[in-house]
């Protein structure tokens, strides 16, 4: 096996068009050598979420443009690659296919090792890309689709150690944004909102805090928040600019303070396996809120175990992780071939029970 591997990542699982490549030399800190991100937020906006069709549409549209200005900014082309590697899942199908099928083409006319990835695994390594973090470390994933503890132990060996049952909070913290009249993405929104407020003003539940484990439930704060404004509206005939930062901070906290419960719990069952140098690491759109950030560090710094958030343009979706998720499998000797599949659904720990969405199919993630 080459000591020097370069690799070229495609990402289209979800709303955002992404090609990058990453070399990594043995022995020295890996290295992205381009990652380019496409969104496609404009194209959602009048819908209030992600249409599947018309992202699957643009991702192919979008797709080969990103892997032309991926390899010119590497200064790379094809033959100068080891391997291709794709998101082939969980995420909408149609995007999904858009990329696997592109890299298929790529693979079939270069005569390049194809390679499927995870796009779980790609955020659950990308401290092993920025930090070349050793195993094992916890993980928290926490976007607009995503919520879980992971144990990661090996480039293919990771236990989920709790979830959300329902929304994901960057969810919650779109809906709450629709709730109050403000812009989507909602995260930012609010949370510029709630710097103007006081997180004490209304009393939000704090969901399943009071049953053991890491699991999650955010769907209920949201129907709280709710009632909350029509109370205001009933009395006031309307909300204050006031009440609306009230609300948003008073969310916030909610949050956050979930977050960091949970996170105290699952650094507990962490911290069993007597790690030589803990570390919890955060990725996700969600990890870029301050409040929620700091509190994850606290918990953090109470129990001795190094806190570590990537770059924000690393911890939200894009193919540089998904580049490195490749790398890291090729790199011990794994490959796929022209019947890898696209997968909506697709868990990275095959042992937990399924949970968020979990329908006729199994389980989603
Ligand atoms: O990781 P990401 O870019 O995409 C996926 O969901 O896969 O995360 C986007 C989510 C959105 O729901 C957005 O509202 C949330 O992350 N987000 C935030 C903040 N910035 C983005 N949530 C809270 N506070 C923020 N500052
Ligand atoms: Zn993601």
């Amino acid at each position: 096996m080459t000591k020097t591997l370069t690799v070229l990542g495609l990402e289209s699982s979800c709303d955002d068009t992404a090609a990058a490549v990453v070399r990594h030399r043995e022995g020295a800190a890996p290295e992205i050598l381009s990652s380019v991100v496409a969104g496609q937020t404009t194209l959602h906006a009048a819908f209030g979420g992600v249409v599947p069709e018309i992202a699957a549409r643009a991702h192919t549209e979008k797709l080969d443009h990103c892997v032309e200005e991926a390899l010119r900014e590497a200064n790379v082309g094809l033959d100068g690659l080891d391997a291709i590697a794709v998101t082939a899942g969980p995420g909408l199908i149609g995007g999904v296919l858009a990329g696997v099928m592109l890299a298929k083409g790529i693979a079939a006319g270069s005569g390049l090792p194809l390679i499927g990835v995870n796009h779980l695994a790609g955020h659950a390594l990308t401290p092993r890309l920025t930090d070349e973090t050793g195993f094992p470390y916890l993980m928290l994933l926490v976007s607009g689709g995503h919520c879980q503890f992971l144990l990661v132990r090996g480039t293919d060996d990771f236990s989920r150690l709790g979830g959300t049952i329902d929304d994901a909070p960057g969810e919650a913290f779109d809906k709450t944004a629709r709730l109050l009249a403000l812009p989507q993405p909602g995260g930012p929104s609010v949370e510029s909102e709630a710097k103007k407020g006081d997180p004490r003003r209304f009393s939000l539940p704090r969901p399943l805090l009071d049953r053991p484990g890491c699991d999650m439930s955010f769907s209920g704060l949201k129907t709280a928040l709710l009632r909350e404004r029509d109370k205001l509206v009933d009395r006031d005939g309307g909300l204050h600019v006031q009440d609306r930062a009230d609300l948003c901070a008073s969310f916030q906290a909610a949050v956050s303070d979930v977050l960091a419960e949970k996170s105290r719990r699952a650094i507990a069952q962490y911290m069993a396996l007597s790690p030589a140098t803990p570390t919890f690491a955060v990725a996700g759109g969600v990890s870029a809120n301050m409040t929620i950030r700091r509190a994850l560090e606290t918990v953090s710094a109470e129990n001795d175990v190094s806190f570590l958030a990537p770059p924000l343009s690393l911890c939200t979706d894009n193919a540089a992780m998904i580049a490195w998720a490749g790398l890291e499998r090729f790199r011990s000797g794994e490959r796929d071939d022209m019947t890898l599949q696209a997968r909506p659904r697709w868990p990275l720990d095959r042992g937990a029970q399924p949970m968020l969405g979990s329908g006729k199919k199994g389980a989603k993630a």
